[in-house]
């Protein structure tokens, strides 16, 4: 008997499975409302012009491909913080900022919960629903995941005096993990009034909050997608911001994302920095570059510009898809009170099944569309196929 022979096989990623079965898919009539990747009207993910020309920049301008720092690059680290706390807040606050680059998105969470499993310790607490990987990380971390209420999904409504009930009665020190803007799966997120309520509860309860961030600049402006985590910071809170630079730079294969824990005592800095550094020299040693500078460069030339016009026509194709989809429908406009790349429609698993084996139209099994697999060439073809599955026609 070989010594591997008893390894269990698992079950494979949903969402990557599901666009490995729309790539095999030979249906001319497919639509990908699937995997959380941006795509123009034609439907391509392409690469965004002021990256290439970021891109361009590098490489005439890279001089070597030496290791970074284990904390990453320390010019990309104060562009992006400057990016997502606003300058005004990161040159007052920095010194209170422990920051390290990460693989992505994904990897900065991972970094987060290794940090708090070895140094809090405390429970995790995740939105119902949520994005799926949240809690498989957590879980790895060796941290305890559940779930707090959010989002009715039968009344299409965020269920805050709920979730306010429910943190009243939770542990301190433990950690809620926050969508800081366009909530994946719902584009339903917090307004302002709430975001302040949840501000002083978890300060009475001594909460801390963990920030994902991984749609900066996709929901409304980039200043209103950060107001969260600026009004958070503001009020004095300890709490840690994992942000991605996957879906609003298009660097999705370059792994691009920043860990920031925001500390009370700057002098405590040090050895948090220490922690972290720890963690990564033992995980992958120092994070991958050619991202990061890409993102560096944008934020710090005129390139900035171009970029925030992107994000902008981003913003606005996938604003006019969500209700360009709403206008065929009379009994799901709760779709447009969302922001962002998705949007949770009223469907059971077998409507999602008929929907991708009958019309070749795949989303999640929670029902999670992503808008930007609609175009004027198949938007119909869609709602038609929605209306005939949930029969309401
Ligand atoms: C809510 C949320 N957080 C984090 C991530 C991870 O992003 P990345 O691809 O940068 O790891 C995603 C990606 O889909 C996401 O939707």
């Amino acid at each position: 008997m070989g010594v591997f022979d008893q390894v269990p096989l698992l079950l494979p990623d949903s969402i990557f499975q599901l666009n490995t079965n729309y790539q095999a898919d030979t249906r001319k009539s497919k639509v990908d409302l699937g995997v959380g990747v941006y795509k123009n009207e034609n439907l391509l993910a392409e690469i965004l012009p002021s990256v290439e020309k970021a891109e361009k920049h590098l490489l005439k301008s890279e001089k070597t491909k030496t290791y970074l720092p284990i904390e990453g690059d320390p010019f990309f680290l104060k562009t992006v913080g400057k990016l997502v706390f606003g300058s005004d807040f990161f040159s007052t606050h920095q010194e209170r900022l422990a920051a390290v680059q990460a693989i992505g998105g994904t990897g900065a969470l991972r970094l987060a919960g290794t940090f708090l499993k070895q140094e809090v310790s405390s429970k995790v607490y995740v939105s119902n629903p949520t994005w799926p990987n949240h809690q498989g990380i957590f879980m790895n971390c060796g941290l305890q995941v559940y779930s707090y209420p959010y989002y009715d999904k039968s009344n299409h409504y965020i269920e805050f005096e709920k979730l306010i009930q429910f943190l009243s009665r939770i542990e301190e020190k433990s950690i809620l993990v926050l969508h800081a803007c366009c909530h994946n799966p719902t584009g339903m997120d917090l307004t302002v009034v709430q975001s302040k309520t949840l501000l002083k509860v978890c300060q009475d309860r001594k909460i801390i909050p963990l920030f994902d961030c991984a749609y900066l600049g996709l929901g409304e402006s980039i200043e209103k997608d950060r107001a969260m985590i600026r009004m958070f910071a503001e009020e004095g809170l300890e709490m840690l911001v994992a942000f991605s630079c996957s879906k609003n730079f298009g660097l999705y294969a370059e792994r691009v994302g920043v860990l920031w824990i925001l500390v009370e005592n700057c002098s405590i800095k040090k050895s948090i920095m220490s922690q972290l550094r720890r963690i990564i020299r033992t995980s992958y040693s120092n994070p991958p570059k050619h991202g990061a500078q890409i993102v560096a460069h944008i934020l710090s030339s005129d390139l900035k510009k171009e970029w925030e016009l992107e994000l902008f026509s981003m913003r606005k194709r996938m604003h006019q898809m969500r209700h360009s989809l709403c206008a065929y429908f009379k009994n799901h406009t709760y779709l447009k009170k969302g922001i962002g790349m998705f949007g949770l429609i009223r469907l059971n698993h077998s409507q999602v099944k008929q929907l991708q084996e009958e019309y070749a139209i795949y989303m999640t099994e929670n029902g999670r569309m992503n808008f930007c697999g609609l175009n004027a060439g198949n938007i119909e073809y869609v709602a038609q196929s929605l209306l005939d599955v949930i029969c309401e026609k």
